[in-house]
C-alpha cells in the first residue's frame, strides 16, 4: 500500500512520520510545493521544533518515509492520499477575515483529478467547515474519469509541543465517511492502518459532516475554556481572589476537570482564532446569528485579555512607557515550540512598542520568527537568546510564554541587573510571586492581587 501526503506542515509531517513508524509496510511519501520545507525534512534541522519529532522521522526516513516535491508523481502512485495543506482565515473579499480560505485544498482536489490514474482514498486531515468533502466530491467528479475518488474526513487533534506523544497516544481517532459500501469498506481501510498502534475502542467512526464539524466544536470549546478562565482572572484581579484557587477549586469537580483552566495572555497558536472564526461564518451562513454572536465571544475575550495585559502595565509603570526597556521573556505561542502563530506575544509586542518602549524579545526557539512577525516595527524591538542579557537595565519584564527555562532562572540576579523600581508582569503565572515580591521586585501577575512595594 502507498499513501501520499500534500502538505509538509507541522500536521502533515508528524502524522506520516507516525503512520510511517508504525506501518512499515506502507510506503509513505509527504510532498509539498515548498522545496525548502522538503529539504529541511531530509535534513538534520527539522523545519519544526518538536520534541521527539527527529526521532521519528529518522526511524523511517529512506526506508518507507519520503518527502519530494513530486506532488503529481505522489498523486499517480498512491492508494490513499491525505491532505493536509493549511486553510487559513480569508483575508479578502467575502468573508474575509472570517470564512476558511479554501483555495489551497481546492487546488489540491484539481491536482488529485489531473495526476489520478487509478482508485484513490482521499482523506482530509486539514481542518475545514462543515460540508467541504462535499466541494472535494463535486470537483474530484467534475470530469468523466476512470477513476473513483472516495473522500473521507479524518480531523487531526495534535497540539503543538506535544505532537509525537498525542500521535503516538491519541485520546481518539476521528474518521468520517460515507454510509455506502465504498464508504464503508474505504472506512474500513483507514481504521486498519491506526488500528496498527491505537486500541480500536479509541477509533470512532462517524458521518462526513459529524466529523468535520467534530474538530470545530473540539477546538472551540478548548478556547472556550481558556477564554472563560481568563474572563474570571479580570473579575480575581479586581477582588482579591486568585484564579489559580478557583481553577483548581473548580476543577476538582469531575464534570468540569483540572485541564485547560490556566488563565493566560490569552490563547494562540494557527487554529483557535481562524477555527471559531470559521465556526461564527458558518453559523452566520445558515442564518444562525445568535449562536455566532456566543461564539465570537471567545475571541473578543482573548482579545481583551491581551490588551488588558498592555493596559496593566502602562498604568502600573506610572502610566507611561515611552522610552522604557521591556523585556519579553517568551514569544511562542505555548512552551515547546517554535511557532509564533497568533502569539499573544505579537500583539502585545506591537501595543508596547506603539507605546514607544523599547522592547527586548528573547525565546529559546522562536526568535527567527519573532524577528519577521515584528518585521515592520523596525529598531523600535531588538532581540536577545539570553534572558539575563534581556533584561539588564530594564525597567520591567513581562513572561508571555511558559516556557520551563524561565522559572529556573536566578531571579535575584536579574533584578540586580534592572532600573529600579523593577516590575516583572507575569502572563503565564509560573514565576514564584511571594519570592520576587521579596527580592524587590513590584509584581503583577494574571488573575490575582498585585504584590508591590510601591504604596509602603
Ligand atoms: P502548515 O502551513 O504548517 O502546512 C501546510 C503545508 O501545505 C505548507 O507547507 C504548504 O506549502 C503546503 N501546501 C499548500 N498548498 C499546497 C499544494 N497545493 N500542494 C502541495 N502543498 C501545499 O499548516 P499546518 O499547521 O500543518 O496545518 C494544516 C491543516 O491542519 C490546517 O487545516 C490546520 O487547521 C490543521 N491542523 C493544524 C494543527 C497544528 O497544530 N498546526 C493541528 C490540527 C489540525
Ligand atoms: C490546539 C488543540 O489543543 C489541538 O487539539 C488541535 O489539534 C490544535 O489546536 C489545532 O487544531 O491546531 P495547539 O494550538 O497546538 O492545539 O495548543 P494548545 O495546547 O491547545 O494551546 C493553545 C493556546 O491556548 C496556547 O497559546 C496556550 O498557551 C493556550 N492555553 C492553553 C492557555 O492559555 N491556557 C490553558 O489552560 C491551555
Amino acid at each position: 500500500m502507498k499513501i501520499v501526503c500534500i502538505g509538509a506542515g507541522y500536521v502533515g509531517g508528524p502524522t506520516m512520520a507516525m503512520i510511517a513508524r508504525e506501518c512499515p509496510d506502507i510506503t509513505v511519501t509527504v510532498v509539498d510545493i515548498d522545496e525548502e520545507r522538503i529539504l529541511a525534512w531530509q535534513s538534520d534541522e527539522l523545519p519544526i521544533y518538536e520534541p521527539g519529532l527527529k526521532e521519528v522521522v529518522d526511524e523511517s526516513l529512506g526506508r518507507n518515509l519520503f518527502f519530494s516535491t513530486d506532488v503529481g508523481k505522489g498523486i499517480e502512485e498512491a492508494d490513499i492520499i491525505f491532505v493536509s495543506v493549511n486553510t487559513p482565515t480569508k483575508t479578502f473579499g467575502h468573508g474575509s477575515g472570517r470564512a476558511a480560505d479554501l483555495q489551497y485544498l481546492e487546488k489540491t482536489a484539481r491536482n488529485i483529478l489531473a495526476h489520478a490514474r487509478s482508485d484513490k482514498i482521499i482523506v482530509e486531515k486539514s481542518t475545514v467547515p462543515v460540508r467541504t468533502a462535499d466541494a472535494m466530491n463535486r470537483i474530484l467528479n467534475s470530469r468523466n474519469s476512470d477513476c473513483s475518488f472516495e473522500v473521507l474526513s479524518n480531523p487531526e487533534f495534535l497540539a503543538e509541543g506535544s505532537a509525537v506523544k498525542d500521535l503516538e497516544n491519541p485520546d481518539r481517532i476521528l474518521i468520517g465517511g460515507h454510509d455506502t459500501e465504498a464508504g464503508r469498506k474505504a472506512m474500513q481501510t483507514l481504521v486498519d492502518i491506526y488500528a496498527r498502534w491505537v486500541p480500536k475502542e479509541r477509533i470512532i467512526t462517524t458521518n462526513v459532516w459529524s466529523s468535520e464539524l467534530s474538530k470545530l466544536a473540539a477546538n472551540a470549546l478548548l478556547a472556550q475554556r481558556v477564554s472563560s478562565i481568563n474572563s474570571l482572572s479580570a473579575l480575581c484581579e479586581a477582588t482579591g481572589a486568585d484564579v489559580g484557587e478557583v481553577a483548581s477549586a473548580v476543577g476538582r469537580d469531575s464534570r468540569i476537570g483540572p485541564r485547560f483552566l490556566n488563565a493566560s495572555v490569552g490563547f494562540g497558536g494557527s487554529c483557535f482564532r481562524k477555527d471559531i472564526l470559521n465556526l461564527v461564518y458558518l453559523c452566520e451562513s445558515y442564518g444562525l446569528h445568535e449562536l455566532a454572536e456566543y461564539w465570537h465571544q471567545v475571541v473578543k475575550i482573548n482579545d481583551y485579555q491581551q490588551d488588558r495585559f498592555v493596559g496593566s502595565v502602562i498604568s502600573n509603570m506610572f502610566n507611561t512607557i515611552s522610552g522604557k526597556r521591556i523585556a519579553l521573556f517568551g514569544f511562542a505561542f505555548k512552551a515547546d515550540t517554535g511557532d509564533t502563530r497568533e502569539s499573544p506575544a505579537i500583539r502585545i509586542a506591537k501595543q508596547l512598542a506603539e507605546e514607544r518602549a523599547n522592547v527586548v524579545i528573547s525565546d529559546p526557539r522562536a526568535l527567527d520568527n519573532a524577528r519577521i512577525d515584528l518585521g515592520d516595527l523596525g529598531d523600535r524591538v531588538t532581540y536577545e537568546e539570553d534572558p539575563y542579557r534581556a533584561a539588564e537595565e530594564a525597567h520591567a519584564l513581562a513572561i508571555m510564554t511558559e516556557w520551563s527555562c524561565y522559572k529556573e532562572l536566578d531571579y535575584q540576579r536579574i533584578f540586580d541587573s534592572m532600573l529600579k523600581p523593577a516590575f516583572a508582569f507575569d502572563g503565564r503565572r509560573i514565576l514564584d510571586h511571594q519570592k520576587l515580591y521579596e527580592m524587590g521586585f513590584n509584581v503583577y501577575s494574571i488573575g490575582k492581587a498585585p504584590l508591590t512595594h510601591l504604596d509602603a
